[in-house]
Formats: C-alpha cells, structure tokens, sequence
C-alpha cells in the first residue's frame, strides 16, 4: 500500500461487511473484489479498514518473528533469583564518563556507576510509559488492516509494559543496596502527558531516537565491558534483544506518518521535535544534578569545590550524552532524519542541538 492509498482509505465512512471474503488471512485484497466494495460503501455505516497489505507487511513479519523465538520472562530468563553484585560496576565507563574525573579512587569509580546505573534504569522505564501509549495509539491505523503490522505493534506495547515492571524491580533491588538518599524526580505518567500532547510526528522520532541509542549502547560499552554485575549486564542484553525490533517499527510508523502529513504539518514536526529534545533536556538537567548531589553526600571523602564543580559537571555531560547525543548522532537517525526534512528544517534541528552537544565535549 502506498500513502496515496493510506490516505485515501482514512476517513471513509461505509464498509460492505460481506465482502470480506476477499481478504486473505492477512487483510489483502483481491483488487477486483476491491472495485466492487468500492460501489456498496454507503450502506453500512461503520469505518472502512485499511484494506491493503502494508507496504512494510514483510519487515513487520519478521518483526513478529523476531520478538516470538527471544520473547522472555523477567524472573525466568532474566533475574534468576540473583541481585546485583554491589562489588562491580553497573553503568559502564564509556557512558558514565567516569574517566573524566581522575582524582576519583576505584570505589568511588563504582559508586559512580552504580548511581549512573540506577537513573539509566529509571530513564528507561521512565520514557517506556509514554512509549507503549503511543505504539498503542499508531496501532489504531492497522486494526482492520495488515495483520501484521498489529500483531508487531501489540507484541512492541506489551514488551514495554513488561520493560516497565522489570525497570520497577530493577530499582527496588537496586535501591535496597545504596544508601537513602537518591531520588527519581521525573513522574511517567507526567512525562508521558507532556509528550503526547506532541505531534505523531514528532513523537516517533524521540521514540526512533531513543530506540536506537538503546541498541547503540549496549553494542558498544555494555556488552564489551567484562566488569559489570552480571545482573545489570544481563538486563540490558534482554532489553536489547526486543529493542532491536523497535527501533525497526519506530523507522516505518515514522515514515508512514511523515508521508501522511503535510509540509505545515510536518515544519510543525520539527517544531515540536525541537520541543521535545528540549524536556528531555530539562529532564536530563535535573536528574544529573540530583545524582551528583547524592554522589558528593554518599561517596565518603570531602570534595574541593573545584572536584565538586567537575563532579556536577560531568554527571550533566554524560546524561546529555547517554540520553540525547548518543542518540541523535547515531547514523541511522540522522539518515532518516535527513531524508524527512528540508535542509532549513534540519539546521534548525541542528542550531537546537548544538549547544546540547558541545556541552558533553
Ligand atoms: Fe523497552
Ligand atoms: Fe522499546
């Protein structure tokens, strides 16, 4: 199916329920059989489905295959009834940036990690509220349509509703090990109310955004670094498995939704996408400031101020760049970014993120 023909089948109003004979068991159509429905619409007064095979009907399959052969349980597959190993690291040195301040010793190193860690982990069930609403909602266009797409989308929503309990449980375990004090500021349902108010547009690419730094990380500092809690490691190798097929459906909602809109629409996109990286931005500010606190407090030794200014400084730097940056400079981002905007729409893009990403330097 093209766009033309999402276009043209939104908003139709009169369906022939009794030809649907001619669908197969995916929601195709003889093209024929089409015609003839085309001519009976007005008497029944129920939305008319998407008809056609979607376009991505294919890659949505394998989707659909990939999420069933390494579908897994939270305390089968990935707990084991184990905790997280307090003598390693959690969050690896790539991300934390923890190199950048030498005058930290190794415990102090590992602290770092482990409070890196347990914002990484909330983050990621933070996002994953408004994430599984708004796969729900795009899930919509495909109920009488490709089969396909709404099994994908369905399996897509229910992964992160299980990513949720598990982040849950993540920081209850992770928390029962550090010392009071550490706060979660950000609220999901907040986050995900402010973010839905967004265009789809612009909503699928923060989404798209996000799903890609996912599988960036855990490739290149999670899954190379031999130091981690198992426990901790094995989280986000799990998390990983199922996000790789997000990032993939993320890529054609958000090009299907880009073909359906207008060029006003789409300015509006980028607009808001604009807005969007900003929260998250404010978000990220929040959070790196509340866990340096919490950092200096729990540590042990009494920092200078100077330490204390480039501890601070460099928690904003690594979450600006674990949660914005790493993202957005991911090739396969900027590639379909590029391709779905005007070179004016991307520099404003780009004049928004600059800052952003000359303060992780
Ligand atoms: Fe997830
Ligand atoms: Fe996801």
């Amino acid at each position: 199916m093209d766009t033309q023909d999402i276009r043209n089948a939104r908003g139709t109003d009169g369906f022939d329920a009794g030809a649907t004979h001619a669908h197969d068991s995916n929601g195709a159509v003889d093209p024929a059989r089409r015609a003839t429905q085309a001519g009976s619409r007005a008497s029944v007064p129920v939305q008319e489905p998407i008809l056609e095979p979607h376009v991505e009907s294919a890659r949505y399959a394998r989707c659909v295959a990939a999420s069933k052969r390494i579908r897994w349980d939270i305390d089968r597959d990935v707990i084991r009834h184990r905790e997280f190993d307090f003598t390693k690291k959690f969050l690896p040195d790539g991300l934390s940036f923890v190199d950048r301040m030498p005058f930290l010793s190794g415990d102090e190193r590992r602290l770092l990690s482990q409070v890196q860690g347990r914002s990484y982990a909330n983050i990621f069930g933070l996002v994953e509220r408004y994430i599984g609403a708004k796969i729900l909602e795009v899930s919509r266009d495909h109920w009488l349509g490709d089969q396909n797409a709404l099994e994908a989308l369905v399996r897509f929503t229910d992964e992160e509703l299980k990513h949720q309990e598990l982040f849950r449980r993540v920081e209850k375990m992770i928390g029962s090990g550090m010392a009071a004090g550490y706060s979660f500021m950000p609220q999901p349902n907040d986050v995900a109310s402010a973010v839905l108010s967004k265009s789809t547009w612009s909503v699928l690419a923060l989404t798209c955004l996000i799903e890609l730094f996912t599988q960036v990380h855990y490739r290149a500092s999670i899954e190379p670094d031999d130091e981690l809690s198992p426990l901790f490691k094995d989280v986000f190798l799990f998390h990983w498995k199922e996000e790789s097929q997000h990032a993939i459906m993320d890529e054609i909602e958000w090009r299907a939704e880009d073909a359906r809109v207008d060029a006003r629409e789409r300015d509006q996109g980028v607009t808001d996408l604009i807005a969007l990286v900003g929260a998250v931005d404010g978000i990220v500010q929040a959070q790196a400031a509340s866990d340096a606190r919490y950092f200096i407090a729990s540590a042990g030794p009494t920092y200078s101020a100077v330490e204390q200014a480039l501890i601070e400084q460099t928690f904003l730097r690594a979450y600006r760049w674990q949660y914005i940056v790493s993202g957005a400079q991911e090739p396969r981002f900027a590639e379909v970014l590029k391709a779905l905007t005007t070179p004016a729409q991307m520099e404003r893009i780009g004049a928004a993120l600059t800052p952003i990403v000359s303060a992780t330097a």
